[in-house]
């Protein structure tokens, strides 16, 4: 469990802002791979999502975490990760934690109706949804926000490519972001977070994907340890700016740039205030194969990682992270 030292000061790092909408491309190039290199944590601005239309996605959040357990319980998450998921159904920190995270929330995939013939690839399949009669107008609302952060993933996914010197478009194929996983999560956490204890609302972890587009409410939480390696661990708050993403690179990116991109360790604590928050995990393909990127290798920098499926990845990490199903279907 952590040694953790009050500390009445709060830490709060500085983090590069890319604004989508400036025409300085070699500049929103270079502030973005100085970021990849430094800390893969980043904020990006003037994405194009408007703000009141965030602010009724946060709503339409905060109706569903509202409903009566029982409600929630009718669109539990399915073997699809889709659904609703229990607070402590999650645990990203097994090692310092003592149960699972303090939050519940609900994945949102790609709907692909079942006579679509990929329909059966474990990330993809229809999505449970709130009934319409309880919830009017949810289920537009998240369809609509899913697709919005598609696209400005997609534009960051650019920027991305060329600070990897890469083809602009490298990311944009089929078997890459053409026909992606692409998953959203609404989230609510509440309680006190505890480290000395090993309470979380989210224990420490690295994202699994590729890219994730975090928005969050006003309410501090979120924050991030640059050196993984450092013994203890210093964590520094991550502010939240209006009308920003957060934007943070898994591990999967890590493991395609050979490790020249970070993924960084981030967790959340929970001052007693609700707090609602929506990452946007971002990957390729199921059938993509993660394998070192062409101007990541060298003769004298070879291949660090073994290829592997995306699907494969994310399935075993999803698995190491979420409770068994079955304890939710257990006659009592
Ligand atoms: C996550 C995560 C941070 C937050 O869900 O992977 O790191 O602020 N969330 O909710
Ligand atoms: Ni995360």
């Amino acid at each position: 469990m952590e040694n953790h030292t009050k500390d009445s000061t709060m830490k709060v790092s500085s983090l590069n802002c890319i604004d989508l909408a400036n025409d300085d491309l070699h500049l929103s190039v270079v502030s973005l791979k100085q970021a990849c290199l430094d800390c893969g944590f980043f904020y990006v601005i003037n994405h194009g999502i408007n703000e009141e239309f965030m602010e009724d996605v946060f709503e339409q959040s905060k109706k569903f975490f509202a409903l009566p357990l029982e409600e929630k319980m009718k669109v539990l998450r399915n073997e699809k990760h889709r659904g609703y998921t229990p607070v402590l159904d999650e645990k990203l920190d097994p090692k310092n934690q003592v149960n699972g995270d303090h939050k519940e929330g609900y994945y949102i995939g790609i709907e692909v109706p079942k006579d679509d013939p990929h329909w059966d690839k474990p990330f993809y399949g229809p999505n449970p949804w709130p009934d319409a009669d309880v919830l009017p107008g949810w289920r537009e609302t998240m369809e609509k926000y899913h697709q919005e952060a598609l696209r400005v993933s997609k534009a960051i996914a650019r920027l991305l490519a060329l600070a990897l010197d890469l083809d602009v478009e490298y990311f944009d194929r089929t078997e890459m972001l053409g026909k992606p996983i692409a998953t959203m999560r609404l989230l609510r956490y509440q309680g006190i977070s505890d480290p000395s204890k090993g309470i979380y609302a989210c224990g420490a972890h690295s994202d699994f994907g590729m890219m994730t587009l975090l928005a969050t409410d006003g309410v501090m939480g979120l924050q991030i340890c640059k050196d993984k390696n450092a013994t203890p661990h210093k964590w520094v708050y991550v502010p939240p700016i209006k009308g920003a993403f957060i934007v943070n690179l898994g591990d999967m990116l890590e493991r395609w740039s050979n490790g020249f991109f970070k993924s960084t360790l981030h967790r959340v604590l929970g001052n007693g205030q609700e707090r609602y928050s929506i990452p946007f995990f971002v990957e390729p393909n199921h059938d993509c194969l993660v394998e070192c990127l062409p101007t990541c290798k060298s003769e004298s920098e070879l291949p660090k990682y073994p290829p592997i499926k995306c699907s494969i990845y994310l399935a075993q990490r999803y698995k190491d992270t979420h409770a068994e199903l079955s304890i939710y279907h257990q006659e009592t």
